[in-house]
């Protein structure tokens, strides 16, 4: 393993008073975790430096052809003080998958652990205490040739940020009013869906911010060919309870295969609840709906833990779940989820490092 160097902050940022108003994503703390790729020298001068800019030059491959991926991850204060991270490796071999596909190289693993390990050696004063917050982690690797051919970067950085965080969404467990988008599209199959890569979330954009107009949080995407399936809502993989069953979109190439998805599979069936990964049509969401099988739909995600769906607007016609109420189901796992992630219930599933 390379040594891993760390320079301090000379001076060092106020940290929030008030951490029932962190939001998300807006504040970074006061170190960064940076290393390199050339091939040579594969991945080296792992460091813990300043939080600072980077000098990009304006013909860097990243700013023209987006090779960029990125990860999210937390970090959570355990009653006792002490911290934790929940599943770590898995965003870090998720990182690699996602920069084979984007033809950049895989990551040093192992190095980045200890690099984010390292990191939160001095951040932990920054990992906020009150319930629901956590330090957000943000993995991130960039292209950094300069050249405007349009070919795969020989060089590339890999980062990580911190950032205290609260809930995503801006009232917190309260059920989101979703928007089932079928004019745009978020993937195809062959395409990058399954990454986490900078570019799916710039094509989401324009599509979420006439959904906000409309007056909901988030779109819901379809498939990228008929429309007629649900995909995901793009900062979250999206479940459906039908009682004590849990059913939820197939992992199929064109979304992403969410490490908060995997781990409300496993901890709902080890809850006793059915679960099931299949294609899943729109309009049987809609028809179950109003029939009244289906019983609540939520979505699952590092930012957003679980956010139970309230309303579901497609084509002007409305589906509202659970009186636009938290169910019983999303709220059993919610409690199991987090109750792991902050340390209240035992990890039988051995997905704790602890810090
Ligand atoms: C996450 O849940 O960590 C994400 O990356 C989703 C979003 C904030 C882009």
């Amino acid at each position: 393993m390379q040594t891993i160097t760390v320079t301090r902050a000379t001076a060092l940022k106020t940290k929030p008073a008030d951490e029932s108003k962190l939001g998300f994503g807006r504040i970074f703390t006061d170190h960064m975790f940076v290393m390199d790729y050339t091939p040579d020298l594969g991945w080296h001068d792992p460091r813990v430096i300043p939080y600072q800019d980077f000098a990009m030059d304006p013909a860097s491959v990243v700013l023209h052809y987006g090779q960029a991926i990125f990860e999210g991850t937390k970090c959570y204060r355990r009653a006792d003080g002490g911290l934790q991270l929940f599943r770590p490796d898995a965003n870090m071999a998720r990182m690699s998958r996602s920069a084979q596909r984007m033809g950049m190289p895989v990551l040093d693993e192992e190095l980045a652990l200890e690099g984010l390990k390292e990191l939160l050696r001095l951040e932990a004063d920054w990992v906020p205490h009150q319930e629901g917050t956590s330090l957000y982690i943000r993995p991130t690797m960039i292209s950094t040739d300069v050249q405007l051919g349009v070919h795969a970067s020989k060089t590339y950085r890999f980062y990580i940020i911190c950032s205290p965080v609260g809930s995503y969404y801006k009232n917190g467990l309260e059920p989101v009013r979703i928007y089932v988008e079928d004019q745009y599209v978020r993937a195809v199959r062959g395409g990058t869906g399954f990454t986490k890569c900078a570019g799916n979330y710039a094509a989401s954009i324009l599509a979420g911010e006439i959904a906000e107009k409309k007056g909901y949080s988030q779109v819901l995407w379809l498939d990228g060919v008929e429309q007629k399936y649900v995909e995901e809502v793009g900062s979250m993989n999206m479940m459906f309870a039908y009682g004590n069953k849990i059913v939820t979109p197939a992992l199929n190439g064109s979304i992403l295969p969410g490490i908060t998805r995997d781990s409300i599979l496993t901890l709902a069936r080890q809850l006793g609840y059915e679960t099931e990964e299949k294609r899943i049509a729109i309009a049987d969401v809609f028809a179950d709906g109003k029939a009244g099988k289906l019983t609540e739909a939520f979505g699952t995600g590092t930012a957003a833990v679980i956010s139970p769906v309230g309303e579901l607007m497609m084509d002007d016609e409305k589906l509202i779940l659970q009186d636009g109420k938290i169910g019983p189901v999303a709220q059993k796992l919610y409690d199991t989820l987090t109750g792991i992630q902050y340390g209240r219930l035992p990890d039988e599933n051995n997905w704790i490092v602890r810090l």
